[in-house]
């Protein structure tokens, strides 16, 4: 059963900037009513880490009918946008964990999930916050006990910083898994995906251009 007390501390906002009141009581009775609770193994999962206002979880829901989306965001703001589209375009496939991905972790067994997308986590690019980055490889090497075998991670940034920081933990793990589209020239999203989250347009409004690492379980 998932818990919320994992010891790895979460950076950056809960709430956004408005300075309207969130009902805090009214909105954990509505997560509480899409809240991933525990891995059945039974079932075929993905998990989307960090999902902002939750665009990535929405498109992987109709993408894949058959499998449930694990949303992982502790931003408040985003997931309320997020519950808001899933009653609109009544999906049935998104489970929300509000909260840290590491929970979802502990609670995962082995070979749970069928895919994990990470889109646009926070680069941290100040040297002295490079600790709050997510990607490292110990923690891709903690996603790897959870994949299913062959199965992919894919990684969204638009950080050089972090592009560097990624390649160094991609070199790592180098027997953990295989970097399916190194030999390509260019690692742009919309090569593979119809998608625009808040921070690839970002992204694209301030002319830089994203890049997608596909890495695939060995
Ligand atoms: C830069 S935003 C990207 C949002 C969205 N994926 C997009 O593309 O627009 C990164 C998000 O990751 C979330 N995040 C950071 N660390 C996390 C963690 N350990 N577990 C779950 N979410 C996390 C943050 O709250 C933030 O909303």
């Amino acid at each position: 059963m998932i818990s919320n007390n994992y010891n790895n501390r979460l950076f950056g906002r809960t709430r956004g900037r408005s300075k309207k009141k969130i009902d805090l009581k009214k909105y954990h009775q509505i997560v509480d009513k899409y809240k991933f609770q525990n891995c059945d193994k039974k079932i075929n999962y993905i998990l989307d880490i960090g999902t902002g206002y939750g665009e990535t979880s929405i498109f992987l829901a109709n993408q894949f009918l058959d499998k449930v989306i694990v949303s992982c965001e502790k931003y408040i703001d985003g997931n309320l946008i997020l519950l808001k589209n899933i009653e609109k375009n009544e999906i049935n496939n998104i489970l929300l964990h509000n909260g840290n991905v590491y929970d979802v972790l502990e609670c995962a067994h082995r070979e749970c999930f069928d895919l994990v997308w990470i889109f646009f986590p926070d680069p941290w690019p100040k040297n002295r916050h490079a600790k709050r980055r997510l990607i490292t490889s110990d923690f891709l090497i903690k996603l790897h006990n959870t994949l299913k075998e062959n199965s992919e991670i894919h990684i969204a940034t638009d950080s050089t910083i972090y592009v560097r920081f990624i390649l160094n933990s991609i070199y790592s793990c180098r027997d953990y898994y295989v970097w399916m589209n190194q030999s390509e020239m260019n690692l742009h999203i919309k090569d593979y995906f119809d998608i625009e989250t808040k921070y690839y347009k970002k992204a694209i409004n301030s002319q830089r251009k994203p890049s997608l690492f596909i890495l695939r379980k060995l």
